[in-house]
């Protein structure tokens, strides 16, 4: 279904967005692994999520939704997954899949993990090769693709892991592994990536200790066969999610919109310390501490941004975040210079690519770098027009709508579906804050 996105007046009003995909899996991943019942509130019920609980209650975890909106998982224990019966699909999600590859090899036990069009084209072989070196046995398709089959070690080997690219997926994925495995399992992060893991697995009464080195290295230690407790979880809002009506309330003249509840966690905030850079008028209000993440509201106005070089370093912090803020960019005066993210290429999409594709079909003059790109700014004006392909990325759809906003002609993107995967309510949250977006036909 094609989805069009209107030049809108002035966006109003107070939203939450749903809660944050990165802690949602984990929620219910550590609640299946833990002793006794797990609560979550706020679970993001996108379908990425949704899959990762359907592998786990194959695997005997036990996952209920309250009518309250609230979850139960019933865990079987560190190590007491049993053997699917059926192949377990994880739909689009890197996330899903790489993660429950790293808790099914530290079981011995054989599943075959599967997703969609796009998962299938994406490298599974950085986390292939350190669960093989943990004892797990893996057979995948040419280059290291789903669909695999993963059997894992009888008595999963503790290592010692420099992550050749910084990932927290790979990092998580070991460190699950290890969760099984004798004594202590070291990850060594390049640079620091989103640490949702080891604060979720401290809440769950795991030992994990983590030690800051020179130039961002980070060390971080995991204590193999811990009894994790069963807990309460709150999950705050997406701070990836947030990223777009954020976006389209900057590019719209006249908006003033607040978004309430999303994480601020430093290592997912990159998106924010940018704008502001650009020159965003973005009030961080009422900030507090909830589940152990950092929680604030963010007060919106529309603003006249200006081009950036933005640092490299910070790729990690916002590697969601770039197509929406090329979208930004589109609108700011001047050039934004984007580097340092390399790994755009192999996410949901090339986002380096599909991103570029966009803006030049809405009149936008971009030039793409193999680890970025640089977007010449059009100080407020984008034509806009274009029909944009999202190559089965939510990110890329909900990216090229808010740009639509903005521009002086609507906008269309050729397939609307996978939105669900991350923000199931967009279209609805978006339209209450006053955009125009509308459902076509079939592309
Ligand atoms: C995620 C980590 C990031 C991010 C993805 C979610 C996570 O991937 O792009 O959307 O929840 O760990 P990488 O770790 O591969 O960079």
């Amino acid at each position: 279904m094609t989805l069009t996105a209107q030049p809108s007046r002035a966006l109003q009003g107070t939203i939450a967005v749903p809660g944050d995909k990165s802690i949602s899996h984990r929620a219910l991943m550590l609640g299946a692994l833990a002793v006794g019942e797990t609560r979550v509130s706020g679970l993001l019920e996108g379908e990425d999520v949704l899959a990762t609980g359907e592998a786990l209650r194959r695997m005997g975890a036990e996952i209920t939704r309250h009518q309250d909106g609230t979850w139960s998982i019933w865990g079987v224990g560190v190590g007491g997954l049993k053997e699917p019966e059926t192949v377990l699909d994880f739909g689009n999600s890197g996330t899903g899949v790489r993660l429950m590859m790293g808790i099914v090899a530290g079981h011995p036990i054989t599943a075959t993990f599967t997703g969609d069009a796009s998962l299938s084209k994406r490298p599974m072989g950085r986390v292939i090769t350190p669960l093989t070196e943990m004892g797990a046995h893996i057979h995948a398709r040419e280059g290291g693709r789903l669909p695999l089959t993963l059997t894992g070690a009888e008595r999963a080997l503790p290592i010692t892991y420099p992550l050749p690219v910084a990932s927290a997926q790979v990092k998580s994925a070991v460190l699950f592994a290890g969760l099984n495995a004798p004594g202590q399992t070291t990850v060594i992060e390049p640079a620091p990536t989103r640490d949702h893991t080891e604060l979720m697995l401290k809440a769950f009464g795991a030992q994990v200790a983590t030690e800051e080195g020179p130039k961002g290295v980070r060390v971080i230690r995991v204590t193999g066969e811990p009894e994790l407790k069963a807990c309460t979880l709150a999950v705050p809002g997406d701070p990836s999610s947030a990223a777009f009506p954020v976006v389209a309330a900057l590019i719209t003249p006249g908006s003033d919109i607040t978004v309430t509840g999303i994480t601020l966690n430093p290592h997912r905030s990159g998106l924010y310390t940018t704008l502001i850079e650009m020159g965003a008028d973005i009030e961080i209000l009422n900030q507090r501490q909830e589940g152990g993440e950092p929680v604030a509201d963010l007060r919106v106005k529309a603003s006249e941004l200006k081009g950036i070089e933005v640092p490299p370093e910070r790729a990690p912090s916002m590697i969601d975040e770039y197509p929406v803020l090329a979208v930004a960019a589109s609108f700011a005066e001047g050039k934004t210079v984007m580097r340092g993210a390399e790994e755009l290429r192999v996410k949901e999409s090339d986002r380096i690519a599909a991103t570029a594709a966009g803006l030049r079909a809405n009149g936008v003059k971009v030039e793409d770098l193999p680890d970025g790109m640089i977007v010449e700014g059009r100080a407020g004006t984008v034509e806009g027009g274009g029909h944009v392909a999202t190559h089965m990325d939510h990110r890329i759809a909900m990216s090229f709508l808010t740009l639509g906003l903005g521009a002086q002609k609507p906008v269309t993107i050729d397939a609307g579906e996978m939105i669900a995967t991350s923000f199931p309510d967009f279209t609805g949250l978006m339209r209450r804050l006053g955009a125009q977006l509308e459902s076509g036909a079939n592309a």
